[in-house]
Order: structure tokens, then sequence, then C-alpha cells
């Protein structure tokens, strides 16, 4: 018995390896001052650079932004926006003047923001079938959709749920003077999207027929991966504040140039407290104008170059001999007593 104990302890004993053992070759710095003092000057010189690159990109993007869901609302509706936007009968149309502050290089983006829309919003964002979007067999999958997903009739829906119901139906014309400015629609969604997400054969079906009205129509006669302002749309925003893409201007804009905005004002954000803003913007390597990067990397960087400064001044003005044990807290207290 004695025997059998030992083999069977014996045989527990772990397999030999270095990396069990924790003898694999590690690093082991000494954080001397100059070592540290070091480390943080090269960051502060690296991010220092790197922000104001960053700041300065920023400053070169020129952008228009126009909110007018307020300044197109009749005088006579402002009291009841709502009866106003609902109703067949009013008048849609607002033209807004834009000026242009600064030669603006084509391509030129056009985005709608909206402002306090949660698209977000648990049970919108699960409100949409993803299986429906991508096969044409698949039209009946509408059990994620509620409430957007049969008509009274108890026909599917096409694309079925409350994220493809909303979709945002103003639409805008730029003038210059009485000339027409293109808008290139094409090519506003992600590529991945159009191949893989919404189907070359699945059509619209049933759309927006319902009782109350969402917001945008779709053609039926085309497939659901050549709606591109669905796909922006059902792209969803992770922030209450966003912009979507509406199209593309390819034509360069001169400083101080007055244009004209044609709005169709349908979308409904009174009912909701929202914001509509038409912005223009140009991009470059940076992207639109956001000074977020800018303000981390000098903040990094002054942060850094403040903790060395600070380093510099206490080793010059109290070195210390590198290891001694005299500053241990124990060694401390036992000085002190
Ligand atoms: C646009 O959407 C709103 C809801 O936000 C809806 O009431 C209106 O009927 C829609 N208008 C058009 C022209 O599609
Ligand atoms: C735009 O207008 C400003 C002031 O009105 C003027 O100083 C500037 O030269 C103008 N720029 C161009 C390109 O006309």
């Amino acid at each position: 018995m004695d025997a059998s104990t030992r083999t069977r302890s014996s045989s527990k004993k772990p397999k030999y390896s270095r990396f069990t053992q924790q003898e694999l070759p590690a690093w082991k710095p000494i954080l001397t001052p100059k070592w540290v003092i070091t480390s943080f000057v090269t960051i502060a010189i690296l991010f220092t650079p790197a922000g104001l690159l960053c700041l300065w990109a920023s400053e070169h993007v020129v952008e228009i932004v126009d909110r007018y869901d307020d300044e197109c609302l009749p005088g006579t509706f402002s009291a009841n926006p709502e009866s106003y936007i609902q109703s067949k009968n009013t008048n849609k149309t607002c033209v807004r003047t834009l000026k242009v502050p600064r030669k603006m290089i084509a391509p030129i983006f056009i985005y709608y923001q909206l402002d306090n829309f949660y698209q977000n919003h648990r049970r919108y964002v699960k409100s949409r079938s993803d299986k429906q979007l991508r096969d044409p067999d698949d039209a009946d999958e509408t059990d994620d959709c509620k409430p957007i997903d049969h008509t009274i009739g108890d026909a599917p829906i096409v694309p079925c749920g409350l994220v493809a119901w909303s979709l945002f139906n103003d639409t805008y014309k730029f003038f210059k003077g009485n000339k027409v400015i293109d808008i290139d629609k094409k090519g506003i969604a992600w590529e991945s999207d159009k191949k893989y997400k919404f189907g070359s054969d699945v059509y619209p079906k049933n759309f927006q027929k319902g009782a109350l009205i969402g917001g945008g129509e779709l053609d039926e006669s085309k497939p659901l991966s050549e709606q591109e302002d669905l796909i922006v749309w059902m792209k969803n925003s992770a922030l209450p504040t966003f912009r979507k893409l509406y199209g593309k201007i390819n034509t360069d804009l001169e400083a101080n140039e007055t244009i004209t905005v044609v709005i169709q004002n349908n979308y409904n954000t009174y009912v909701f407290g929202g914001e509509k803003k038409v912005a223009l913007s140009t991009a470059n390597w940076i992207g639109g104008k956001n000074d977020f990067f800018g303000i981390t990397f000098l903040t990094v960087g002054g942060v850094c170059f403040l903790v060395a400064i600070n380093f510099i001044v206490l080793y010059v003005l109290k070195p210390r001999p590198l290891g001694d044990p005299t500053h241990l807290s124990w060694n401390r207290n036992q000085g002190a007593q």
C-alpha cells in the first residue's frame, strides 16, 4: 500500500518544463531615473507633433452645417409641429442659403445629421431581420421584426422591422444661382454591406403600407443591394447624435460663393424633440472635422513632458544613490525611533 501511494503521488508531480517553472527568459528592467526620464521625454517628443499635425489637418477641413428643422417650420404651426409634418397638404419645401467660408475641393460630402435620435435603443436595434435582407427565400423570417412584421392581410413586409421602417426621408437639392449642382448618390454605402448583407435578388414588398408611415419609401423595382440610402440608414449609429452620408458633390465650391439648398422637410423629428441638420464637408487623411485625436495626443504629450520635467528637477536637486536601503520604510522608521 505504501508503495502504491508513493507511485501515485509521484505521478502527480508536474512534468518539468521551463514554462510551468517560470524559467523562460524575461526582461527585467531596472527603472533608473535616466531610463524613466528618457522614456517620458521620448513619448512627449512623439506625441506633441502628432497632435499638432492632427489639429492642423482637422483645421483644414472645410465644413458647413445648417440646422433647419426649426427654420423650416412655418410660423403658423410653431405650436403644433406634428400636425404640420403629418399632414399630406402642407408645403414641405424649404429654401436655405449657405455661404461657402473657404474654397472646398471635391469630393464634397453631404450629410444629414440627427440629434436626440437613439438608433442604439435595444428594441430598435433588434427590430430587423438580417436573414430576410440577404435571401429572397427568407421573406417570412420576420419573427424579430415586431411591431413592423406583417401587413394587416398577413403578408410579410420586406424589409421588416423598425430600423427600415424609420428610414430618413428628407431630400436635398443644391443650386448655384439657377444651376443645379449634381449630387452623386452612388457609392455612399459600404461595399461589403452591398455585397454580403443586402441581397441583389431581394426586392422591397409591402413596405410603408401600414396605417402609420415611419419614413421614406423604397423603389420596388430595385433590389435592396442598390438601395444605398436604406443600407446607410440601417447601419445603426452608436450615439444619439449622428451623421449619415447623403451623397457627394464632385465639383469644387469657391470661397464666398452662395449656394441654395431646397429641402423637402418630411421627417418627423418634432415628435421626440430631435434636431435636423444638413452638413457639407470636405475630407482629408484624418477624415472629417474632428479635433479629438489632436487634443488627445497633445494631452498625452503634455502630461509626459510635465512628468519628465518633474523627474529631472528632482533628479538634479535631490539625487540619490541607486538602491540605497536606508530609504526602505522599515529602515526609515527605525532611524526615526
Ligand atoms: C416621411 O416620414 C414621416 C415620418 O417621419 C412620415 O410621416 C411622412 O409621411 C413621410 N413622407 C414621405 C413623403 O415619405
Ligand atoms: C471673401 O470675402 C472676404 C470678406 O468679405 C474677402 O476678404 C475675401 O477676399 C473674399 N475671398 C474671395 C476668394 O473672394
